[in-house]
């Protein structure tokens, strides 16, 4: 799988920050190839992050992404374009997250993490079908 799913997330969307992290996309070399403002409805919410399930940061998690819109993105890449965002991403938390990462650069807490990537070219695969069925 080439292409790989992106959220920048509602805080990055309440920031102001999409602009600059399609930026680093794109100076890295990855191409766009849909992209769309949405409001994440809590059974789409639940499909994406059905892994988490039962884990004590799980409602949190559904109520943050769903509270506000997300700035939705296929990135397209010359292979497993998955790992190069993930690279971009910086870990989990933003505290551990190395300056240079996007997690790094501008966030600070756990879930208010700015960027969702796939974690995998089936994650990938997965994602893009939930969110942009129309490219599946
Ligand atoms: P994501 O799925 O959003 O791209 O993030 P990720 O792969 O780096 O991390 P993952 O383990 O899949 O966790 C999904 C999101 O849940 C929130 N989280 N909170 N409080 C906590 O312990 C905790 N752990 C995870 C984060 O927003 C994380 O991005
Ligand atoms: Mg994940």
């Amino acid at each position: 799988m080439k292409r790989t799913l992106v959220i920048c997330k509602p805080d990055a969307v309440e920031r102001g920050l999409v602009g600059e992290i399609l930026g680093r996309l794109e100076r890295k070399g990855l191409r766009l190839v849909a992209a769309e403002l949405r409001t994440i409805d809590p059974a789409t919410a639940a499909r994406h992050y059905a892994e988490h399930y039962g884990k004590p940061f799980y409602d949190g998690l559904i109520e943050f992404i769903t509270g506000s819109p997300s700035f939705l993105v296929v990135a397209d890449g010359p292979e497993d374009a998955w790992k190069v965002v993930r690279t971009l991403m910086g870990p989990t938390n933003p505290a551990e997250a190395p300056p240079g990462t996007i997690r790094g650069d501008f966030g600070l807490a756990l879930t208010e993490n700015l960027v969702h990537g796939s974690d995998s070219a089936d994650s990938a695969r997965r994602e893009i079908e939930l969110f942009f069925p129309s490219l599946a």
